[in-house]
């Protein structure tokens, strides 16, 4: 009989590629979601998907959304905190809205990882619970950059699986990389604030751990064909902004330059701690990377086939983007 995976953000960029990975893999796939019958949801339904509701703040909920699987694949969703407060916390502190963001976030990573060891030691049916999460930047950084909360706060509930010890053995993280979507999603909020000019904090040549959140299903496979306790960088390329920039320009025929800027520019672009919570972010990555404990996708498995920076920006779509400037 088949084996089922649970996938908790099944309607997301992250589940979705989980979940049409299984499906091709011949799995049951079982999606988690707040609305059974949201567009979303009705889609992935219709593409042979069986759909649970439970939400994240319900832990009984969570329970039984994963009681059965033989593997769970979980995330945590810390923007939708931080944009639904971000109008009032802004004011109050650069901190506010990261701060309650990640309060948020850590209690429901930490809820969700209670109801997955809560269903191993009922049940002994799960054999792989994978989390994606994010390494601390304040830790990463040596106490430099502190305003990563969707970092920091994700590595909070990596601590806490790993201290679940008979849970943490069946285990494995997956640390996504930068989204290759950033730029055509929120690029006139974060970056593209000039005609074709990406503005960012970091070396224009460092490099940086992109991915395509298409290749999320890969690495879930690859984390529940490898042993478990694996620390994985979800990357598709390693690259840099100049280099991202120079295909944009190939693909696009508009001249598209990356500068560098400090993090106080980018808190006065957007300043109440969004600008530093992402400015801190890149600027983190350029200088220490993401750490030296993450194995890298080819170290599991030197076929893995994944998205090439070249062939995502050849497949994007830019013209919204380009329009907006
Ligand atoms: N942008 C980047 O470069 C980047 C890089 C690495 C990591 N990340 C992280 O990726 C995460 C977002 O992942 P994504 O892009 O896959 O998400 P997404 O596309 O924004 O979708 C969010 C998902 O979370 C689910 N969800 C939210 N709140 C929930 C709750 N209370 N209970 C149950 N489900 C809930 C939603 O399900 P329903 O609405 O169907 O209930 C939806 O499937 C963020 O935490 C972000 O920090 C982003």
């Amino acid at each position: 009989m088949a084996k089922t995976i649970a996938i908790l953000g099944v309607t997301g960029n992250q589940g979705g590629s989980v979940a049409s990975t299984f499906l091709s893999l011949g799995w049951q796939v079982r999606g988690i979601t707040r609305s059974a019958t949201s567009p979303a949801a009705l889609d992935l339904k219709a593409r042979g998907i069986t759909l649970i509701e439970a939400d994240q703040d319900d832990s009984a909920s969570l329970v039984k959304a994963f009681s059965g699987a033989h593997v769970i694949f979980a995330m945590t969703d810390f923007w939708a905190a931080f944009s639904e407060s971000y109008g009032k916390l802004s004011k109050v502190s650069d901190r506010a809205a990261g701060e309650h963001a990640r309060e948020i976030e850590v209690t429901r990573g930490k809820k969700l990882v209670d109801a997955a060891a809560k269903v191993l030691a009922d049940e002994a049916v799960l054999e792989r619970f994978v989390l994606s999460t994010l390494p601390g930047f304040k830790d990463v950084s040596g106490g430099k950059y502190t305003f990563a909360y969707h970092f920091d706060g994700k590595a909070d509930i990596s601590a806490y699986l790993k201290g679940k010890e008979t849970l943490w053995a069946k285990s494995s993280l997956l640390n996504m990389g930068f989204y290759m979507t950033n730029l055509v999603k929120s690029g006139t909020m974060v970056g593209f604030t000039k005609k074709y000019v990406m503005r960012k904090p970091g070396k224009n040549t460092a490099i940086h751990p992109f991915v395509n959140t298409r290749d999320t299903g890969a690495f879930v496979e690859l984390l529940v064909n490898s042993p478990p306790c694996q620390d994985l960088l979800g990357v598709s390329e390693m690259g840099s902004y100049n280099t991202f920039m120079e295909l944009l320009t190939e693909v696009s025929g508009k001249s598209c330059i990356s500068q560098e800027i400090s993090v106080e520019d980018a808190d006065k672009a957007l300043p109440g701690g969004l600008g530093r919570e992402v400015g801190e972010s890149t600027a983190t990555s350029a200088e220490f990377g993401w750490g030296k404990h993450l194995v890298m996708p080819k170290d599991l498995n030197p076929d893995i086939k994944l998205t090439s920076l070249r062939k995502y920006i050849e497949g994007e779509n830019w013209t919204d983007l380009f329009n907006k400037m």
